[in-house]
């Protein structure tokens, strides 16, 4: 029984691996495909928005209609972000615009999780195999 258990655990997370190099390379490649990476660095340089490394649940200062919010920039905060710019605008950043993307949901989904991914630890700045 305990060596089941313990096969399941490992072709599982062997497959989160796989997933996970995919992902990173999907994300990488969207990143690219849509000029998020004209005006995001993931290095943490001021390019022209804030950079989005290490984003994933840090606070986030933002300003929606005139009022500022202190938010936690978990997955809804980077989907709505991403797909709506205009709702809200990131704190030092009120007189710059985010265009609207015109991508698929499935693709601005794709975003986030790579977002995530990223943020997640150092080892993911290790350049792509
Ligand atoms: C023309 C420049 C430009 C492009 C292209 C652009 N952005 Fe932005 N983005 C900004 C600016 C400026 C802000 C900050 C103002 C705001 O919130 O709208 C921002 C904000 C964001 C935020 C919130 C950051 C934070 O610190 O809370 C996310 C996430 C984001 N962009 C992701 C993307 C993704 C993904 C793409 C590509 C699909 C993209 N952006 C394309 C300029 C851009």
């Amino acid at each position: 029984m305990v060596l089941l258990g313990s096969g399941w655990t490992y072709s599982c997370s062997n497959r989160q691996e796989k997933n996970r190099s995919e992902l990173l390379r999907t994300g990488d490649r969207l990143f690219h495909q849509n000029a998020c990476i004209t005006c995001h660095s993931l290095d943490g340089k001021e390019v022209y928005g804030p950079p989005l490394d290490g984003l994933y649940m840090k606070e986030v200062e933002v300003v929606r209609q005139g009022e500022t919010l202190t938010l936690t920039a978990d997955r809804s905060y980077l989907k709505r972000a991403i797909a709506d710019p205009r709702y809200e605008e990131v704190k030092g950043y009120e007189s710059k615009d985010m265009p609207e993307v015109h991508i698929s949901d499935e693709d601005i989904d794709l975003l986030v999780e790579y977002l995530m991914i990223i943020s997640d630890s150092s080892e993911t700045q290790a350049p792509l195999p």
